[in-house]
């Protein structure tokens, strides 16, 4: 499977889209605000660079939908603010947009005219320029030393490849705690090397002194297999084993479908920027996300009622859009979706209705470029 032909969100701004059903997200990254901005406050005062002329970012796996232009429209709130303090005119900002070919950057395209800036003041709003940049952020995507700010939310638990897998992960779609030791290794080595590279690639990218700020779906065990890594695929593996029951999936094809993303632990985070040697951390932080978020912040209008249901149908809404259909149509066909999707949100509504806040753990790295 060649998640970069592959691997992408729903596209446009229906029912079924990524834009329409990432309101957890969305909570994530505002819960990320205040260390955006600092970054953007430190970078606009470094004290042995002169003030830059440009300030150049970029948002990698941005996606489509209000979250992309979510943190570009922080960017240019906290340059334009920061500017105004320093009494300085504001830098022009470049800002690039990276995802995988398949994302749908049209969608984007077409919304960046509604982007509203809410400056305090309207001389120092930036002049800002925006690029589509597709490709995986696991290779080189800019000129060396061109970027003064990477951001990165919710796309590098996703690998780059499914690991190469000794024993069957009987059962199982992602790592559980029936999961076989060798299979954990795999994926942790994979996710190693994948995030080597991606620190490897930024680390030539990003000028001495520049920062980044990643956020990604995480742990808080040393442990993969606990609960917090099962509890949103614990419930689709069981769709799945039905529908093997059943005879509507081959066993063979159950279990040789694996996911291709790892939600590390701070630790393995800290180990690994620590491996690469390029970058200090300046701060890193752990947050929860509720599931009912993906209910409550699907729109802010949104008044309804939450309850078990809702959420139930809230989370499997949002996980269909956020390209597991591409991964299950490439792997069993297309067939299976809505039956699948149909029992997962079932399972979800049942667990969901048994033991309340299920939650997804976020971890956010603050990273400067050492000089
Ligand atoms: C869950 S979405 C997050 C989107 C947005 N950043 C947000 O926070 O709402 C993950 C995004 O990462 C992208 N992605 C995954 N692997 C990638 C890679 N290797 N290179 C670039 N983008 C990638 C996916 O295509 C997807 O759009």
């Amino acid at each position: 499977m060649d998640m970069v032909k592959i691997f992408h969100m729903t596209g446009g701004i229906g029912d079924a889209s990524y834009s329409s059903n990432s309101g957890l997200q969305r909570m994530g990254i505002m819960k990320t605000k205040g260390v955006i901005e600092q970054t953007i406050s430190d970078l606009c005062h470094m004290s042995n660079l002169k003030y830059p002329k440009t300030l150049v970012m970029a948002d990698l796996g941005c996606s489509s939908g209000p979250n992309t232009l979510l943190v570009g429209s922080m960017v240019i709130n906290a340059v334009a603010k920061t500017s105004l303090e320093m009494g300085f005119k504001p830098p022009e900002v470049e800002i690039n947009l990276n995802d995988l070919p398949t994302n749908d950057f049209n969608t984007i395209f077409v919304a960046l005219q509604e982007l509203q800036v809410n400056s305090t003041d309207e001389n120092h709003q930036p002049k800002c320029y925006f690029t589509g940049v597709p490709g995986s952020f696991f290779g080189r995507l800019f000129a060396i030393e061109s970027l003064n700010f990477v951001h990165s939310s919710y796309s590098l638990q996703w690998l780059s490849k499914l690991p190469e897998l000794e024993e069957i992960n009987k059962g199982n779609i992602y790592l559980s705690s029936t999961t076989p030791e060798s299979v954990c290794r795999a994926y942790f080595k994979q996710f190693s090397k994948d995030f080597l590279g991606f620190l490897r690639c930024r680390s030539k990218e990003v000028m001495a002194g520049g920062r980044m700020v990643l956020t990604l779906a995480g742990r808080t065990t040393e442990d993969p297999r606990g609960e917090e890594s099962n509890q949103l695929w614990g419930p689709f593996a069981i769709a799945l084993q039905d529908m093997v029951f059943e005879g509507l999936v081959e066993e063979d094809k159950f279990d040789s479908f694996n996911l291709p993303q790892y939600t590390a632990s701070p630790t393995e985070i800290m180990n690994l920027v620590k491996m690469e040697g390029s970058f200090t951390i300046d701060h890193l932080e752990i947050f929860d996300l509720k599931w009912e978020d993906w209910k409550r912040n699907k729109t802010d209008n949104d008044a309804s009622e939450t309850n078990d249901h809702s959420v139930g149908e809230a989370v499997t809404k949002a996980i269909r859009a956020g390209g597991i259909s591409q991964l299950l149509a490439n792997h069993f066909g297309e067939e299976i979706l809505d039956d699948v999707f149909m029992r997962y949100g079932k399972n979800l509504t049942d667990i969901t209705s048994n033991k309340k806040n299920k939650t997804v753990v976020s971890i956010t790295v603050s990273l400067t470029r050492k000089i």
